[in-house]
């Protein structure tokens, strides 16, 4: 087994600026986060011009695992209102910004969609998707020659924008569309992706509009797929009576899930075939036993990539975090990506292991009540997906950089160069 090597930045501790999206994109980032983890695990940084918006007044951010454990877990003080990222753009996005007990109840209904017998059921099938996309890619890549083409758009997105819209019961034409507008939703900081809080909120706006369609489309018939279930639940209120979920909070339902579902999982598949390709001893650790390893596999590349970055909460009372006194009101941010290499909890941290287990990361979440709800399913996804490409693109090569997203909140690959190769 290879030792790892550290990451280091040639930036000082006094440069670092956690709170600006061109941090994010440097080639030093890991090291950025060791050094900061290190030497200032909590610490308040400045906020930066959001996608033509004011900045904020700044945030805490923790990169230590215990720390994030900790905020995680405790809602009633670090709560998950007015936002989850760190500029408050005001936008609601059902679950995600709520907190119990009012989570709770609504988290139940969509619960029913995510439980192992449900996951379970989809196994065969998301195996299959998983074969069907990549020999297509590689039929198509073939025919032409086999040129250098993009892993993302080509392979690694389709696959989770097939699952969450077979589950929302979306149809096959409306695919591209969802792709489009999660991607302007969730990257009004990138200018290839949208580059605008208007486009955000433009985005916000069709696709609640898509959704309350599909929702009138549903409502009062019976289904199995996930707009019928939530479309015909009914949850208690506040004043203790009980009525139908109304048409607006299905449709943040359905745009949490949209995007949650999507890019998420699609740059988990993309870190995931650079790492393999980084690390061939580990892809054959896979290929030896896919259907063992596929799951651990996952989890590691959630690990190693974290692809959702931070998540904010705001501080409802005075509080201690570590050494710090954080104040009412304060934002504070749980930077995943840093605490996934903390050394004080993990032995070598920057070793890509995928036989790890346990693996107690904290890519989805920290045993807090927002724990990332399609794990489950993701970890499917991912593992099908990279087993798959590991066994039939033998050959298969990244052949460039990844184009990262402009963004603090996730770790986005936008584009992957690959050649396929001689498929098996
Ligand atoms: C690699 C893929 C994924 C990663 C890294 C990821 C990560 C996360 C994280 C970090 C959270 C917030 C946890 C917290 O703050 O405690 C979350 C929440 C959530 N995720 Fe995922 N996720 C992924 C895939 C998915 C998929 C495939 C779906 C659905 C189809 C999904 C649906 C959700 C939902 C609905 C929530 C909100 C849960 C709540 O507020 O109770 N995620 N996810």
């Amino acid at each position: 087994m290879t030792v790892a090597t550290l990451p280091t930045t040639s930036l000082s501790l006094e440069d670092i600026e956690l709170g600006d999206p061109d941090t994010m994109l440097r080639d030093d980032i890991d090291g950025i986060f060791r050094l900061v983890r290190t030497r200032r695990p909590i610490g308040f940084d400045r906020e930066f011009p959001a996608a033509g918006m004011e900045p904020g007044p700044g945030f805490w951010s923790l990169t230590r695992h215990g720390d994030v454990a900790r905020v995680n877990a405790d809602w009633e003080t670090f709560s998950n209102l007015p936002a989850v990222g760190i500029p408050t753009y005001g936008i609601k996005t059902s679950i995600i910004s709520m907190d119990p007990p009012v989570h709770t109840k609504f988290r139940l209904i969509v619960n029913r969609g995510f439980t192992p017998r449900m996951i379970g059921r989809l196994k065969e099938q998301v195996w299959a998707h998983a074969r069907r996309i990549v020999d297509d890619a590689a039929s198509r890549a073939a025919d032409a020659g086999d040129p250098e083409l993009d892993f993302v758009t080509e392979i690694g997105a389709k696959l989770p924008t097939l699952v969450i819209a077979a589950l929302l019961g979306m149809p096959e034409e409306d695919h591209e569309l969802i792709y489009r507008l999660t991607n302007t939703f969730i990257a009004p900081s990138d200018p290839e992706y949208g580059g605008s809080v208007e486009q955000m909120r433009e985005a916000d706006r069709a696709m609640e509009e898509y959704a309350l369609g599909l929702g009138r489309d549903r409502r009062g018939r019976t289904g199995d797929d996930l707009t019928s279930i939530i479309v015909n639940a009914s949850v208690t209120r506040d004043d203790g009576t009980r009525s139908e979920v109304t048409d607006q909070e299905f449709a943040e339902f359905v745009k949490l899930l949209m995007i949650g579902g999507n890019e998420t999982t699609r740059n988990a598949i993309a870190h995931g075939v650079v790492l393999f390709d980084r690390h061939p001893d580990q892809r054959a650790l896979l290929l030896a036993e896919p259907d063992r390893m596929a799951t651990l596999a996952a989890d590691e590349v959630v690990r190693y990539a974290s692809p959702v970055s931070l998540m904010r909460r705001t501080a409802t009372c005075d509080a201690v975090v570590g050494d710090v006194a954080v104040r009412e009101g304060d934002k504070v941010v749980m930077w995943y990506r840093a605490a996934n290499f903390d050394e004080e909890w993990l032995d070598e941290p920057y070793r890509f292991d995928i036989s790890r287990h346990p693996n107690d990361h904290v890519g989805f979440g920290a045993g807090g009540p927002h724990f990332c709800l399609g794990a489950s399913l993701a970890r499917l996804e991912i593992g099908a997906m990279l087993a798959t490409v590991a066994a039939r693109l033998p050959h298969l090569e990244v052949t460039g950089p990844p184009a990262k997203l402009r963004t603090l909140s996730s770790h986005g690959v936008k584009h992957l160069p690959v050649r396929l190769g001689r498929p098996a």
